[in-house]
């Protein structure tokens, strides 16, 4: 007999059909009922044993965490909770897990906990759903620049450039740590390292998206980005994935109304395509919200989804954000760490949430920041002080993108290279495109975990991708 899934059986088994599935066993109670899951839908099958047919040293086996096959005949369930379930009529134990051992019990154990057990954690309601989730927000932003004529560009992962300036990169080499060439100046000899250049693993994916978009038009990136910063955040991570749309003959206002088009579309595409996932991710966070004062609670997942989904994100620049802020009374009783008196200051993730959750309770995006505090590739405006950047804000996130027009204007562009000592060497081919049939272009950076955060609900960055790379973290 061919196995079918549980969430095909869920959905279209019909009672009397013969059945083999396959799983792990998530609860086994009184000696016959095994809730059995095979990671295909957050919703189990219950297989009924009947016991005085069965080989009692064989039923022993049956713990939660083993893997099992089971056969048998669909039958209505007597029980709660589902319309049917499984008459056995034999079963096989694929791998023991045993109970001694076996680091998951049927309780609820602490994300924290999880993390340290991360090889197994597929195995947990929580984060099949986080993973189902996550597959279905990377279909649809494929779909989504797909249906728009988007173009998916790969793009380098290790390069000579360090396009946002930030200087978090890691570096990438050949050489023995313990033995690193120098040359005649007693600095690095990196024409002897394997690229014979200094190179690192990319921050982004921008500049050779704008290079790929100076021809295709339309295209994007999707792909892992790397920061060694080192912040330990709920909402850092070293390793992280981002979507990086670049458009030729588009402005920034042409940008931030693509950018928010394709949040709202992903945050639909789940509602719509992960229902369950979500109802059990939020009857989570319910639950959890009971035990918390009133301030730190979720609230419903969905109602904020549709929310997202179905409201004008506010639009603002930087000049009236520093007003609203400055005015503000956190700032005026100077609660904010960092208190905001001039014009010019960076917006630390306390203002951003201020203006996300207390001043306009809903999504912001911020535009025309000052310059000296944005990437060199951002469009200098008329002012000659503020840039083309765009930042979306989002509730209980903070910045969820990043992006700007970018200078096309290639004496402009070559004024600021050399403002910010770039070499010239790591950027010329960009430079180049400046010189060649330049057009206004923008784009963006989605931090992707950072969408995943707000769609699931879930609170750490470290919880919503598989394998988490952080500070002092590289385990499995
Ligand atoms: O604002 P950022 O640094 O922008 C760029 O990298 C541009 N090159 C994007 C572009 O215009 N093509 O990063 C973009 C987004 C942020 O808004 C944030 O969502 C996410 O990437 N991000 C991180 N996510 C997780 N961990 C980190 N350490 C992140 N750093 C940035
Ligand atoms: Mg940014």
């Amino acid at each position: 007999m061919k196995r079918i899934k549980i969430s095909d059986l869920l959905q279209s088994s019909k009672v009397g059909d013969e059945v083999l599935v396959k799983g792990w066993v998530r609860t086994y109670r009184s000696n016959r009922f095994v809730a059995l899951n095979d990671g295909s839908t957050i919703n189990n099958i219950q297989a009924v044993i009947d016991f005085e047919n069965e080989d009692e040293n064989e039923l022993k086996r049956i713990t939660t965490g083993a893997s099992v096959a089971i056969t048998g005949k669909l039958v209505e369930s007597q029980g709660q909770g589902q319309s049917v379930e499984i008459a056995v009529n034999s079963f096989e134990i694929l791998g023991d897990a045993h109970p001694d051992e076996f680091p998951l019990q049927p309780k609820k154990h602490s994300l924290e906990y999880l993390r340290e057990i991360a090889h197994l954690r597929p195995r947990t309601n929580t984060f099949a759903a986080v993973l189902r989730v996550r597959h279905a927000m990377t279909f649809a932003i494929h779909k989504f620049f797909n249906d728009k004529g988007f173009y998916n560009i790969h793009t380098p992962l290790i390069t000579g450039t360090d396009a946002e300036g930030a200087g978090e990169a890691f570096q990438v080499t050949t050489f023995d740590l313990k033995n690193v060439p120098l040359n005649e100046e007693k600095e690095v000899d990196y024409k002897q390292d394997f690229f014979g250049k200094e190179t690192s693993l990319a921050v982004t994916g921008q500049l050779e998206a704008e290079l790929a978009a100076l021809g295709l038009s339309e295209v994007y990136t999707f792909g892992p980005t790397f920061r060694a910063e080192n912040s330990n955040t709920t909402r850092h991570l070293a390793e992280f994935w981002m979507i990086e749309p670049e458009v030729a003959f588009a402005d920034n206002n042409d940008n931030m109304d693509l950018a928010e088009e394709m949040l709202k579309y992903c945050i639909n595409y789940a509602l719509k395509n992960c229902e369950d996932d979500l109802a059990f991710l939020n009857k989570r966070l319910l639950d959890e919200d009971k035990s918390k004062p009133e301030a730190d609670r979720a609230g419903d997942l969905f109602e904020k989804l549709n929310f997202v989904a179905g409201n004008d994100f506010e639009r603002i620049t930087y000049t009236e954000a520093i007003d609203i802020l400055r005015n503000s009374k956190p700032n005026k009783k100077k609660k904010f760490k960092f208190v905001i008196n001039e014009w010019g200051a960076d917006l630390q993730s306390e203002h951003e949430r201020f203006l996300v959750e207390k001043h306009f309770k809903k999504p912001v995006i911020i535009s025309d920041y000052p310059a000296n505090i944005k990437a060199f590739y951002m469009k200098l405006n008329e002012d000659g002080k503020t840039v083309k950047a765009m930042d979306i804000l989002f509730p209980g996130i903070g910045e969820i993108i990043g992006g700007s027009e970018r200078e096309e204007r290639h004496d402009v562009l070559l004024q600021k290279i050399e403002a910010q000592n770039i070499p010239m060497d790591s950027v010329w081919w960009y430079l180049d495109t400046r010189k060649f049939g330049t057009v206004p272009h923008s784009g963006f950076g989605l931090g992707f975990e950072r969408l995943m955060l707000f769609v699931t609900g879930m609170g750490n960055i470290r919880d919503v991708i598989p394998f988490p790379r952080t500070p002092k973290n590289a385990e499995f």
